[in-house]
């Protein structure tokens, strides 16, 4: 397989759906409930705080684990390869025919987490205000990917990190539509409510 194989493991790491996975041991399908999204926001909300803390570890975990394996084999591009290969792996599974199914925010932040930790630990504490005084997950995802990115040019870092701040904040942007949609219409589910 050689050193690129690397890059499809990151994809299948990104690929495992702990959220589903979750949801089958708990017997509640996560992709027909809720937002119907198979990440960890979902899961925290159909499933309790402890499916999702574990959903959260695994989710971060394969972002981190995709990011650090593609960092040790390629140095900083092989980091964001890695990082964003899982958040790709993630959001269109293979194992569930390429639809639409995560959002790449936990895995994003595992990858962001091994590779930026100064700009993860501000964007954590944007997206817990946000989302303390919104209570949209969401809104709170969308606003530390835009952090991410501001941050990566203000900090001055590599070009290979500042490549991934621009896709991966835009791929969360976007994954994000039907979240936007929600909250214009008053619909979101706010982060402790009972859907
Ligand atoms: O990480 C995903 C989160 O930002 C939104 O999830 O389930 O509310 O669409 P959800």
């Amino acid at each position: 397989m050689g050193r690129y194989g690397i890059f499809i493991i990151a994809y299948f790491l990104g690929a495992i759906p702990f959220a589903y996975l979750a949801g089958r041991v708990k017997k509640v399908d996560v992709r027909k409930q809720g937002s119907g999204n198979m990440g960890t926001t979902n899961a925290f909300r159909l499933l309790g705080v402890k499916w999702g803390i574990a959903v959260l570890l695994g989710d971060a975990l394969k972002g981190a684990l995709a990011a650090g394996l593609g960092y040790s084999f390629w140095g900083p591009w092989g980091g964001i390869i890695g990082g964003l290969l899982a958040m790709a792996g993630h959001s269109w599974n293979p194992f569930f025919g390429f639809k639409p199914s995560g959002k790449g925010v936990a895995s994003g932040f595992g990858t962001i987490l091994v590779l930026m930790p100064k700009i993860t630990l501000l964007a954590v504490i944007l997206f817990i205000a946000v989302v303390y005084f919104t209570r949209y997950v969401s809104m709170g995802s969308v606003v530390g990917a835009l952090t991410l990115l501001v941050c990566v040019f203000i900090f001055h870092e590599p070009t290979a990190y500042c490549v991934f701040a621009v896709v991966a904040s835009l791929l969360v942007v976007l994954r994000h539509r039907t979240n936007f949609q929600r909250v214009l219409n008053g619909t979101e589910n706010r982060f402790g409510e009972k859907k």
